[in-house]
């Protein structure tokens, strides 16, 4: 009988060392402690023995359950800890794996040129005022000193919403509603999109970018006018670029240029502008007395700019969404 117990004892003892889970611990539990479990069922059977054996071996018994429940707790505590510790370890985030950078958005090249084209002449007193790419035929064209049938109307072809409202050609018409509407000194630019019938290719689309300017005071000269756009000419390229004005005609200025930048390696004359002194025509329609005002006004493709500063060849790359341009001028 006590070797009995003790045999038992030994074999649970080793069984609760071995165990690798909980659920094993349990069926373990059951299987030595439960209501029918062995050692139970060995304390059922001591009414058996003779009556002076007995308060000894249930002691015995009694020490051997209370061994084998230590040893149940012991592991079970041991068990859960190795459960968690797992758990923390599958959890863990490795802090020595490299980052990865989150793709960070830029302005298009073409608005970081005309963002610093408006910078320049900001910097030099312009104010910054827009105006509707819808326009209407009087201000795209008949207040420019353009007027129905003409043939300068060929110089710059459109789409006609109706009749008299058009998708504007240039940002000029931004010079007549503003002029409408305040009195000199004037000092703007006027950023926008404009739009001619043009087919695609590698230097046309029929939708582009201008920035127009126009300056309109008493005593204002043709040597404002150079000295201006020269200024701009020198923060927007280099301090040394040289610049060469070109004789011209837009109905809307008199006389009229066009600005050339001497560029590249090779030192070619590039135009980026058209320009003159306002033409007292245009005046007339927003009520300026051009005998005591004078101004100059000019009007420039983004476009352009931001190819010939970007050494970008075709024009349509600038449309294109292909990242893997756009990428290039973070
Ligand atoms: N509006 C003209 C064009 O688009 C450019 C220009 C603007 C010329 C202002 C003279 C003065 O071609």
């Amino acid at each position: 009988m006590m070797e009995q117990v003790e045999q038992l004892k030994g074999q649970a003892l080793a069984e609760v060392k071995a165990v690798r889970d909980l659920k094993q611990l349990d069926e373990l539990r059951l299987k030595y402690l439960g209501r029918k479990g062995q050692i139970k069922a060995i304390l059922r059977s001591l009414g058996q023995l003779p009556a002076e054996q007995r308060p000894q071996a249930g002691q015995r018994v009694n020490q051997a359950t209370q061994e084998v429940q230590a040893a149940l707790e012991s592991r079970q505590a041991e068990l859960q800890r190795q459960a968690e510790e797992a758990k923390v370890h599958s959890e863990s985030i490795d802090v020595t794996l490299p980052g990865r950078r989150p793709a960070q958005g830029v302005f298009h090249p073409l608005t970081q040129i005309v963002n610093e084209i408006i910078e320049i002449f900001a910097g030099l007193g312009f104010d910054v005022v827009t105006g509707p790419e819808i326009e209407s035929d009087y201000y795209n064209f008949e207040a420019l000193n353009i007027p129905k049938d003409h043939p300068a109307r060929d110089m710059q072809d459109t789409f006609y919403l109706s009749e008299d409202t058009v998708l504007r050609t240039h940002t000029s018409p931004v010079q007549v509603r503003y002029m409408e509407v305040h009195k000199p000194p004037v000092r703007i630019v006027s950023p926008g999109r404009v739009y001619r019938n043009e087919t695609a290719d590698a230097s046309h689309l029929p939708m582009f970018s201008q920035v127009e300017g126009l300056l309109v005071d008493e005593g204002i000269h043709f040597g404002h006018f150079k000295g201006v756009l020269q200024a701009f000419a020198r923060q927007m390229f280099s301090p040394e670029t040289e610049v060469r004005f070109r004789p011209s005609f837009f109905p809307f200025t008199e006389p009229s240029a066009e600005m050339d930048i001497r560029f590249g390696e090779r030192g070619d004359w590039l135009e980026i502008m058209g320009a003159g002194m306002v033409d007292p025509e245009v005046f007339r329609h927003v009520d300026y007395d051009s005998e005591k005002y004078t101004g100059f006004a000019f009007g420039m493709g983004c476009e352009r700019i931001a190819m010939l500063k970007y050494g970008i060849e075709d024009i349509r790359l600038l449309y294109d969404n292909d990242v893997r341009i756009l990428e290039q001028f973070r």
